[in-house]
């Protein structure tokens, strides 16, 4: 007989592939798709036990499922959280973790620099519910601080942020925003698990886009929200419960397949993505390149502390605006144009004319995304190839 698997006794690399296992009584090797809408009863009194919680168990895959658990329970482990939900998408996860923390009349002070979509959210849409945000600049702390209010019960970032690559000191803010008691929330999209865990440096939630690399193969949408059992399972559970933004039972099984490689592609994606950073770097019609494995990236020490890696995600900005990234974009032959990242596939994109589109040209201009740049999201292919596919716009 098997004895309980403890996951504080294994590596990422063993947790992203043996954690979150429930075999059935077919005891398959590959984890099982349950794909079942309900879940059927042994009878009325087994129905109103489950339903009034007096007996653990699934009842309808809005509230659990069991392939939906085993992805949720496999991430918890690799963040180092006490408890994971999963979501329909990344912004859903954002979504249900706004409902979950706020109501009317509150507050939340972000990072101005985060994906365009989570600013129109804050701003059009939780603003039309009587929510507030105050923008500010990530990586100033003080400032942080300064934007707080009575009523502020949030504080929300990405670290690095996309596409501008800037950083914050996850440790040092925490340690701010945990005396006045209002949780920080980090999307942890652009590093996941294996690059940095902002929990362990002190946040209080973590959101995941899992569409992005816990997917890595750019099939299907997923999100996640993570941190304590109480905080998870008291403010996001009835949310997700109720208004229903939660995965399908596919798109977890595909996401747990997703996870199994992570540390891989993650590790070999950002080596890539840091060669090709440095030979834009010398490249001369290249104005400026961010990406925060670079010596010349401002925050450079901070990024060698916090993260075990630069991530496979670089911005560079081209001299000559919009017409010349433009240029390099069209000129890929392998690359593709698209605004998805994390992919095995390389992808590129206008940030300022897409992901950033909807934003007011006063937002961008002060989030840092300027005309010139283009962001790539550095994938498995051939290093050679993704720099010729480059180098014939940039010539
Ligand atoms: C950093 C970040 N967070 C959240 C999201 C939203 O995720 P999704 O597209 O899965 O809703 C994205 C999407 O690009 C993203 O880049």
């Amino acid at each position: 007989m098997k004895s309980e698997f403890d996951p504080s006794e294994y590596s990422l690399e063993t947790l992203a592939i043996r954690s979150g296992i429930q075999r059935s009584q077919f005891q398959e090797h590959s984890e099982a798709m349950y794909l079942t809408s309900s879940f059927i009863f042994e009878s009325a009194a087994q129905a109103a036990a489950r339903f009034s919680n007096k007996e653990p168990g699934n009842i309808y895959s809005r509230f659990t499922n069991p392939t939906v658990t085993a992805f949720e329970t496999r991430l918890a482990a690799m963040e180092g959280a006490e408890m994971a939900l999963a979501t329909s998408s990344g912004m859903a996860a954002i979504l249900a973790c706004a409902m979950g923390l706020l109501k009317a009349g509150d507050h939340i002070v972000a990072s101005r620099s985060i994906f365009g979509a989570s600013i129109i959210l804050f701003n059009n849409i939780l603003g039309r519910f009587g929510i507030e945000t105050t923008w500010v600049e990530l990586s100033d702390i003080d400032g942080w601080i300064d934007a707080v209010k009575p009523n502020t019960r949030m504080f929300y970032l990405e670290t690095p942020a996309n596409p501008t690559m800037e950083l914050v000191d996850i440790a040092a803010l925490s340690a701010r925003t945990r005396t006045l008691g209002i949780p920080l929330v980090v999307d942890n999209c652009l590093c996941t698990p294996v690059l940095q865990k902002p929990l362990a440096l002190g946040a209080d939630i973590v959101i995941h886009s899992a569409t992005k690399f816990l997917d890595g193969q750019g099939r299907v949408l997923g999100g996640a929200v993570l941190g304590s059992a109480e905080m998870i399972r008291d403010k996001i559970l009835p949310v997700l419960r109720t208004a229903g933004p939660t995965l399908s039972a596919f798109n977890a099984w595909v996401l747990l397949k997703g996870l199994e490689t992570l540390q891989i592609r993650v590790e070999a994606q950002s080596a890539k993505a840091l060669a090709i950073a440095q030979w834009l770097e010398s490249h001369p019609a290249v104005e400026r390149v961010l990406h925060p494995g670079l010596e010349s990236h401002p925050q450079y020490e901070l990024a060698c502390r916090q993260q075990s890696a630069g991530g496979a995600v670089l911005s560079f900005i081209v001299h000559g605006g919009r017409a010349s990234a433009w240029k390099v974009i069209d000129h890929c032959k392998i690359i593709s144009i698209t605004a998805n990242l994390g992919d095995t596939k390389s992808t590129i994109t206008h940030p300022a004319t897409t992901t950033h589109g909807r934003i007011s040209q006063d937002e961008r201009d002060r989030a840092g995304i300027v005309e010139g740049m283009v962001r790539i999201a550095v994938g498995l292919e051939g290093l050679e190839d993704l720099k010729a596919d480059l180098a014939r716009g940039l010539s």
